[in-house]
């Protein structure tokens, strides 16, 4: 079985958020059960100043958007964690800063930008001769391909925009995964045109959407299977709560869509081998996580460290001495992290709103994230008035997050909605219980305790239902009562840690359907 992954983003290339780790683990997974997968992403200009080895393996390769408007690109590739990855690279369109924008918006031109990968896919699978049984696309950023397979499989060779033949791909079946359906990429019409894409497709049941293009409902429309991330998301999305104006098609589509849980790569994700921490510890030897937790409090809170401002190393506590230890009783008071893009889904107004009463506990809490000017704003705000207890850095560090997993006792994730969620598994392995709202993919993989008794059957974090801050408050309460028991907290760290969130379960699920679409 041949499978080419499409996406925007993969590990340990370049990375937003969670996307990229999915994309970075799961093809090596599909590589385990036999199938040979490729993955095909855009270069971004930082890529070369990584210390990956590149070769180029084709230059100048033409990509037809339209009868009389055509881009060019070249073509690198990596092997890396036993996968191939191939670059497309079109200086034009993705020698830029970031992945998809600024804090401010999103970059002007990404409806030609994602059109253009879309047609390169198609060019570049021609180039390498792999011409897959699966064209796996990864949310809306390309989600065009889908209607460009299936418009190149329905019509005779030749007669397409892109001026090439493309009977080769006629056995080839596309699978659209939904990993967050909130961003949907929707853009003027005029893409049409430049794009290449035939007027017969701007319908209700094509890619119109309120007189707008639709580049996740492309996907959508156009694949032969649809899939998310979690079952719960999965049903979740059909409904006007979750579904952001695409649930009516995808009701359409329901016996075609599928929830499958995300899994992590505990290869990357272990504190047993993880260089970023302080000092390595596993499930049998906890001192190691405490002596997280005092660095962490060190590197956060510690003399020099000015609370409220930003760059990672703030504080300079490392080359200041901060006795923990002559601080009897700091090993008691818990750590609460949050590692976290900054944006309306992950609860951040839950945060903001509950935030008094988290403070009148006696708490450190430690929130790593960006996003949103908004609540960069609001929460450095709050940064300033408790900053002696609250430590907020605005940016993206991969050290830093690790640093807070393992070094946190507890992970907050109070989502408004949450299609998987890999920060929860993340902080499983490093024995950070979660506190969750139940929704998505975080009702599907966290195990909540309201009793003693839930410890027993295997309970490994703490869940709210209502999307409002006095229910996140009181699931916290429940926490810290537990945490106040070291015998009961140690349990439920054990729970956590043993917990086996691998890929192999979902990758066997991913394999299974695309043997289906095969047969058909
Ligand atoms: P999402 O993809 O919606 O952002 P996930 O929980 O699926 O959420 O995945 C988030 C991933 O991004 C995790 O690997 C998390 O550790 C990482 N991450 C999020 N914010 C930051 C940050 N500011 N710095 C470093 N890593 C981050
Ligand atoms: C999205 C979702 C997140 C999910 C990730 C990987 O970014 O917001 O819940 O875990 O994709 O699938």
């Amino acid at each position: 079985m041949k499978i080419a992954f499409c996406v925007s983003e993969a590990v340990p290339f370049a990375k937003t958020g969670g996307l990229a780790d999915v994309a970075g683990a799961l093809p090596q997974a599909l590589k385990k059960t036999g199938a040979q997968t490729i993955v095909l992403m855009p270069a971004y200009e930082f890529l070369f100043s990584q210390d990956y080895k590149f070769s180029k393996v084709a230059e100048n390769v033409t990509v037809h958007m339209n009868d009389y408007y055509y881009e060019e690109f070249d073509l690198y590739k990596a092997h890396i964690n036993n996968t191939d990855f191939y670059f497309v690279r079109n200086p034009k369109f993705f020698d830029r800063q970031n992945l998809y924008g600024t804090p401010q918006g999103d970059y002007y031109d990404n409806d030609i930008r994602f059109a253009f990968f879309s047609r390169a896919i198609f060019e570049a699978l021609k180039k390498i001769d792999f011409i897959p049984d699966i064209i796996h696309l990864h949310d809306y950023h390309f989600g065009l391909a889908a209607l460009l397979l299936r418009d190149l499989k329905s019509k005779p060779a030749g007669s397409s925009a892109a001026k090439t033949k493309y009977a080769i791909f006629k056995n080839t079946k596309c699978v659209f995964t939904i990993h967050n359906i909130a961003y949907q990429g929707i853009y003027d019409p005029a893409i049409l045109e430049r794009a290449g894409i035939s007027y017969d497709h701007y319908n209700m049941e094509g890619v119109e959407f309120y007189g707008r293009i639709n580049y996740m409902k492309a996907g959508i429309v156009y694949s032969d299977a649809i899939t998310t991330v979690s079952p719960t998301y999965s049903k979740e999305i059909l409904t006007p709560q979750y579904g952001y104006g695409l649930d009516g098609i995808l009701n359409k589509r329901k016996k075609d869509l599928f929830g499958i849980i995300n899994g992590i790569d505990y290869s990357i994700w272990n504190p047993e081998t993880d260089k970023n921490i302080a000092i390595n510890y596993s499930e049998n030897d906890l001192q190691g996580k405490m002596e997280c937790k005092f660095a962490l409090i060190e590197k956060m809170f510690g003399p020099g460290s000015t609370a409220g401002e930003i760059p990672e190393g703030r504080g300079n506590a490392a080359s200041q001495q901060f006795n923990y230890l002559e601080k009897p009783g700091i090993s008691k008071i818990p750590v609460a992290g949050m590692v976290s893009r900054l944006s309306e889904q992950k609860g951040i107004d839950l945060i903001v709103q509950a935030m008094e009463s988290i403070m009148e506990n006696d708490i450190y809490f430690i929130i790593l994230g960006t996003g949103d000017e908004k609540y960069h704003n609001l929460l450095k705000a709050l940064s300033k008035k408790y900053c002696s207890r609250l430590s907020l850095v605005i940016g993206y560090s991969e050290k830093m997050a690790r640093q807070i997993y393992a070094g946190s006792d507890i992970l907050l994730m109070p989502s408004n909605y949450e299609p998987c969620g890999l920060g929860q598994l993340i902080s499983l392995k490093y024995g950070t219980i979660p506190v969750v709202r139940d929704t998505g993919g975080l009702s599907d993989t966290i195990i909540d305790i309201k009793t003693q008794q839930d410890i027993k059957k295997k309970g490994q974090g703490f869940k709210f239902t209502n999307y409002c801050p006095q229910e996140f408050y009181r699931a916290l309460k429940r926490a810290l009562e537990f945490y106040s028991n070291r015998t009961l907290w140690h349990k439920i760290m054990a729970n956590a840690m043993r917990q086996d969130f691998s890929w192999d379960y979902s990758a066997a699920e991913y394999i299974k359907l695309y043997s289906s679409l095969m047969k058909e």
